[in-house]
């Protein structure tokens, strides 16, 4: 079974609830029809119900079994916007202000998490990344001890010989623009975490650099190294090692020649970037150029599991989407 269909079995026995906002919108209808048909999760749509069934009826879908909210009159605004003032009103939030947040599915949705009516959330099919994320980090934040939201990415290969039996872990290659070197020790330890949980691997942490243990003098060498001895303090258990270039991450030969006696070079299953420049750009890379499926991005270090979709994304990516955020959130409760 690869990763994704246990992903799909482990969901059906979660049967968790997810919001997804953009309830209006084609492809979020035909993955909720999907999904409930496939038993992946129960789903709240939230938009306009007659719009919704309106559409659902047009299109021949099958969403009976999903619930439908309008974020505009539900009766659950009060107790939202009372938990949104009470969080935000030291930064001069209105219980006015509020009900106008509230208007928009994206806060709708992050309440619904806050308060304990949602387990998580899938959204951006058309809604830019920053906000999706921003309601979600000022209402839900972040898991205790974690400072960072940041987004992996399971890369999938042919070749069963890459990574664990063909699969690399890339983090972040989603959230965080120019992580300092406390932030991106965060980053490797919750995607180890992440690795482990969601697809069952024994993290070997690269974090990678233009540098292999000093081989380059440069400031954002030494953030790369002084990350990797933070990381370590924060999980002395983790097998990570840095900073080390991505050659000496994955290919044997040369991990022993530049790296000699280390755990993690030639061998890495997770490689950590150094900013989201290159996280972003390397993820594409590998996807395009060698023709790995890319399974993501998946946030880590939030309090509830709320994920973001490219605006590009295929009907299946929600489903595959909202069985890894029920997974997230089957999780945060054992
Ligand atoms: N983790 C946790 N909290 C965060 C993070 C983070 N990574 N970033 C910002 N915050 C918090 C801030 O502390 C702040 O909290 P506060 O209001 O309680 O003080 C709140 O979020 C809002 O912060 P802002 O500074 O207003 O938000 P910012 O302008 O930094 O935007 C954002 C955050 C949207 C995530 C920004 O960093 C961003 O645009 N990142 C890039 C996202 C992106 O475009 N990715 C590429 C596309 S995805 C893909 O290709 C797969």
């Amino acid at each position: 079974m690869d990763l994704l269909e246990k992903i799909k079995v482990n969901a059906v026995k979660l049967q968790n609830h997810i919001v997804l906002p953009e309830g209006s919108e084609l492809r979020t209808l035909k993955a909720t029809a999907q999904i409930l048909q496939e038993k992946i999760a129960r789903i709240t749509l939230l938009g306009n119900p007659s719009v919704i069934a309106a559409m659902a009826k047009q299109e021949g879908l099958s969403i009976a079994g999903a619930n439908i909210v309008d974020p505009t009159t539900d009766v659950n605004r009060q107790k939202y916007a009372e938990i949104m003032v009470e969080l935000r009103g030291s930064k001069g939030l209105t219980i006015e202000k509020a009900y106008d947040l509230l208007n928009d599915p994206l806060c709708f949705a992050v309440m619904m998490i806050k308060a304990g009516d949602a387990d998580g959330e899938v959204a951006g099919a058309i809604n830019a990344t920053g906000d999706v994320l921003r309601p979600a980090f000022q209402y839900v934040k972040t898991l205790p001890g974690v400072t960072v939201v940041s987004g992996l990415f399971f890369m999938i290969f042919k070749d069963k010989t890459i990574g664990d039996n063909g699969m690399l872990v890339f983090a972040d290659c989603a959230v965080m623009p120019d992580p300092n070197a406390t932030q991106l020790a965060e980053i490797a330890v919750t995607t180890a975490r992440s690795a482990k949980s969601i697809a069952n691997i024994e993290p070997r942490v690269a974090m990678l650099s233009f540098s292999t243990k000093g081989s380059a003098q440069h400031e954002l060498v030494d953030k790369v190294a002084n990350a990797t001895r933070i990381a370590q303090e924060m999980n002395p258990d983790l097998l990570i090692d840095g900073e080390m270039q991505l050659d000496a991450a994955l290919v044997p030969e040369v991990g022993q020649l530049k790296s000699p006696g280390s755990k993690v070079a030639g061998r890495a299953n997770v490689l950590v970037f150094p900013g989201l420049e290159s996280g972003n750009i390397g993820y594409k890379l590998v996807q395009r150029l060698a023709g790995a499926e890319a399974i993501g991005p998946v946030l880590q270090g939030m309090a509830a599991p709320i994920n973001d979709l490219s605006r590009g994304c295929s009907v299946s990516d929600i489903v595959n989407m909202v069985a890894i955020t029920a997974n997230q959130a089957g999780e945060k409760k054992v």
